[in-house]
């Protein structure tokens, strides 16, 4: 027998009570007569206590434990002198009559405490010791309590969890593939899922109506705080649905974990914002909205009066950020140095204070008089104390920047606060995206998007401007969830592909399987994927995906831990039929 409770439970209720318990040792403080060990296992930490006076032979044992020995202890539950209130165990201490030494622990590579010493890398190297502290461990309860809520609400409106294949062919998602070769099948290989996106729709020519599934998705991309080469969507389809029935069926899974999870009720409906209003205002598809400072366009107002900058280029926009005209030329250098980084791009930044006292100051007096300074002024609503922060360059490019540099001082000014949570929908996504590599338009969300009836004649006039019946979820500027009302007609999908510069022999090759099953009653549907690791982090009030993934990989894709991706031996690439080929 190892326990009779675990180290997160006893209470002054069990004063008296022999117990039994088994942990790691936390941490170890010998005070002359007395030894104190805290013992540590899932569930808390309860202190030993070991007494040089009444049992020198086992104190002095204590004294030997070094930090992660496992041990069993056993003794009687006494109320401590010295209580800790910040813990469930902390009015009792156990006095130990009996120690065992079940195994010993090497020094930890960094301390297993909440504020840890150990870097990324080390933690990632030893996960295993990482996910002993409390913080990481917390994470993956909330991953479990999400996933079950997530079951049993969808169960309980009638999904079914349907498994679907790994090993399966190229999903277009927009990033490159895993592959895996076919040893059976030389020369031959299979793709892993980058989503279930063609399994759901089959499933959905099935009969099967409604379904999800909590699974496993790879993909080959750049990685970034939020994206992890394999994650976890929370995948679903329904058949006969219009797009606001897809959006109220999964604005009620989403109030549900909210309420569930976070006891957060949230009655309204979520807003929906149109992309092209989304993009103009926030700069972003993904826009947060728990502050306000929307981004104007500043073209018109600041060409042509002689200021080179503004009339060489695309765009002029800006910010305004209340109350902060008091901002010093330090804070204005750091953020003009912040648009120029190169991730941003931005050559440099143009300012204008609306002091307390009424008067205009900007960094382009010579320019712009007072009178314009102020028009630009009631372009923003700014009043006295305000600074507005102006960008200019290629639209794009700078759209993109104001809207970095309108979360940055969103943070500084404290709007993004973490237990605010603002969701809404984003629709009418494009149906297509230009893309300069290739010279081609690609498919913004995926090929089997369906696009507005009413657009259909631009596919041959203006095909940038061709609306698809794609949402997204936001939250808080974070992409939860995106997915569409399908193609559900094998025509309209043969013309899809042909749109996408795909050959009719490349469309048949990749997807005959789905135009095929068109041919046999394909129901209307739609459907949606939530990033199951965003929506923990959101919930667990942090940034990166990887510190609610038990084993994640680092930012070239290596698990550190199992040391990962790694060379197989020549026997089984000639078991595969491979000859390597490398440059260096
Ligand atoms: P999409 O590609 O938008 O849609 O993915 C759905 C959601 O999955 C999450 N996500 C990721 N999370 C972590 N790491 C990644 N690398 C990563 N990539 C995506 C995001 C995203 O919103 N088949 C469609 C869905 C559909 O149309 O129904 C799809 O996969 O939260």
């Amino acid at each position: 027998m190892y326990r009779t409770h675990n180290c997160g439970e006893l209470n002054m209720k069990n004063v008296g009570e022999e117990v039994m318990l088994s942990g790691w040792v936390q941490k170890s403080r010998d005070l002359g007569g007395m030894t104190f060990v805290d013992l540590r296992d899932r569930y808390g930490i309860t202190q030993l206590v070991f007494n040089m006076e009444t049992n020198p032979a086992l104190c002095q044992e204590a004294r030997k434990l070094g930090r992660e020995f496992v041990v069993k202890a056993s003794g009687k539950v006494a109320e401590r002198s010295n209580k800790n209130p910040q813990i469930p165990t902390g009015e009792i201490e156990i006095l130990v009559g009996k120690l065992e030494v079940l195994n010993s622990s090497e020094t930890p590579p960094f301390t297993i405490e909440e504020n840890t010493d150990g870097g990324d890398d080390i933690r990632m190297k030893y996960r295993y010791l990482d996910l002993r502290r409390k913080a990481v461990r917390e994470n993956l309860q909330l991953r479990h309590r999400t996933a079950i809520e997530i079951t049993k609400y969808m169960s309980e409106e009638g999904f079914l969890e349907v498994e679907t294949p790994v090993l399966i062919k190229s999903t277009p998602e927009g990033a490159r593939d895993f592959v895996v070769p076919s040893r059976m099948n030389p020369g031959e290989f299979y793709a892993l899922p980058q989503s279930p996106q063609t399994f759901k729709q089959l499933l959905m020519v099935a009969g099967f109506d409604k379904y999800f599934q909590i699974v496993k998705c790879f993909r080959d991309e750049d990685l970034r705080a939020d994206r992890q080469p394999e994650f976890t969507q929370i995948d679903c389809e329904m058949s006969f649905v219009e797009r606001d029935d897809v959006l109220a069926a999964f604005e009620g899974l989403a109030k549900h974990l909210f309420r569930s999870i976070k006891g957060v009720e949230i009655q309204e409906e979520f807003p929906k914002m149109d992309y092209s209003e989304a993009m103009s205002n926030y700069g972003n598809d993904k826009p947060d909205i728990r502050f306000d400072m929307k981004i104007s366009e500043m073209s018109e107002l600041v060409k042509g009066l002689g200021f080179q900058v503004f009339d060489s280029v695309e765009y002029i926009g800006g910010i305004c950020a209340e109350g902060c005209a008091g901002y010093s030329r330090k804070q204005l250098d750091a953020l003009t140095d912040f648009v120029k980084r190169p991730q941003i791009g931005m050559k440099g930044m143009v300012y204008v204070k609306y002091n307390e006292d009424g008067s205009l100051k900007s960094s382009v007096d010579k320019f712009y008089d007072e009178a314009a300074l102020k028009e630009w002024a009631a372009l923003f609503g700014a009043k006295p104390g305000d600074l507005i922060l102006v960008l200019a360059g290629d639209l794009e490019l700078t759209l993109k920047a104001l809207s970095e540099l309108r979360l940055e001082m969103g943070g500084r000014l404290g709007l993004r606060d973490p237990n605010v949570f603002k969701p809404l929908w984003v629709v009418d996504f494009p149906l297509l995206e230009w893309d300069e590599d290739t010279k081609r338009f690609h498919a913004m969300h995926h090929p089997f998007t369906s696009p507005y009836e009413e657009d259909m004649e631009l596919f041959r006039t203006d095909p940038g401007k061709v609306r698809a019946r794609a949402y997204d979820l936001v939250i808080n500027g974070v992409e939860i969830g995106g997915g569409s009302i399908r193609i559900h007609d094998e025509g309209l999908q043969k013309q899809m592909f042909d749109n996408l510069g795909f050959t009719e022999e490349e469309a048949r090759k990749q997807f005959g399987f789905l135009m095929s099953a068109f041919r046999y009653g394909a129901p209307p549907h739609g459907g949606i994927a939530f990033g199951f690791d965003r929506w923990v982090a959101l919930f667990a009030g942090i940034e990166s995906i990887r510190d609610v993934i038990a084993f994640p990989k680092n930012n070239s894709g290596r698990d550190m831990m199992i040391d990962t991706p790694s060379t197989i031996s020549e026997e089984q690439l000639k078991e595969l039929s491979l000859k390597l080929n490398l440059k260096h």
